[in-house]
């Protein structure tokens, strides 16, 4: 029987190695973005972007997801230590590529850093999803206007360009500018 896709090691805050999620906390403040629904693919076991977004005030909520067993044993722990943290972050273990667009919620941002970077025949061997389908699936959850953001020092940002190049070629999303590493775009119907 095939196993999950999933992490034993978790990722601490490495700002020289992958600024990403601290490029994104400055993007939201920057452009003064407050009662946003917010996705973000790939927390770290830092939780970097659920608690600067709860300690800017700015009534940010955001949902992440980890496939990483010690990341979600390190978000419990916040969360039983600063539950007003978790009012507003919460945290899903699970393979990105098994969303189910059912048990989505309608989001104003949707942050996928890291297509392509794990997605392997490991997925396959459970019938996961593709990077095309699990980006198309959180961007139908995106409202008109919305925001999907890109980090472009991805090792696999071939794979996020091709993605969302197809998206732009449709008439689904356009670009909407960039901020430091981060590439942005925006939902158009
Ligand atoms: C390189 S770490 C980056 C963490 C954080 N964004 C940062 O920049 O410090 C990759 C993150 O993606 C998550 N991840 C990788 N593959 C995943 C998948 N298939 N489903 C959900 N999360 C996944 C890992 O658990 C981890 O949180």
């Amino acid at each position: 029987m095939a196993k999950l896709n999933y992490y034993e090691i978790g990722w601490f805050l490495d700002e020289a190695q992958c600024p990403c999620d601290v490029h994104f906390v400055r993007y939201l403040a920057s452009e003064g973005l407050r009662g946003k629904s917010i996705f973000h693919f790939g927390t770290g076991e830092h939780h970097h972007v659920g608690i600067a977004c709860h300690d800017a005030g700015a009534g940010n909520a955001v949902l992440g997801i980890t496939a990483s067993p010690r990341e979600h044993d390190f978000y419990e722990q916040l969360v039983i230590e600063r539950p007003e943290v978790g009012r507003t972050y919460k945290v899903l273990f699970g393979d990105i590529y098994q969303l189910d667009t059912r048990l989505m919620p309608d989001l104003d941002i949707a942050s996928l850093f890291h297509i392509g970077e794990f997605r392997t025949e490991k997925n396959d061997s459970y019938g996961a999803l593709t990077d095309d389908q699990m980006v198309r699936l959180v961007v139908s959850k995106l409202r008109a206007g919305g925001l999907m953001l890109l980090y472009s020092g991805s090792y696999a940002y071939d794979v996020a360009e091709r993605v969302s190049g197809s998206l732009i070629a449709e008439g689904v999303l356009e670009p909407a500018g960039s901020f430091e590493s981060l590439r942005v775009f925006r939902k158009l119907t």
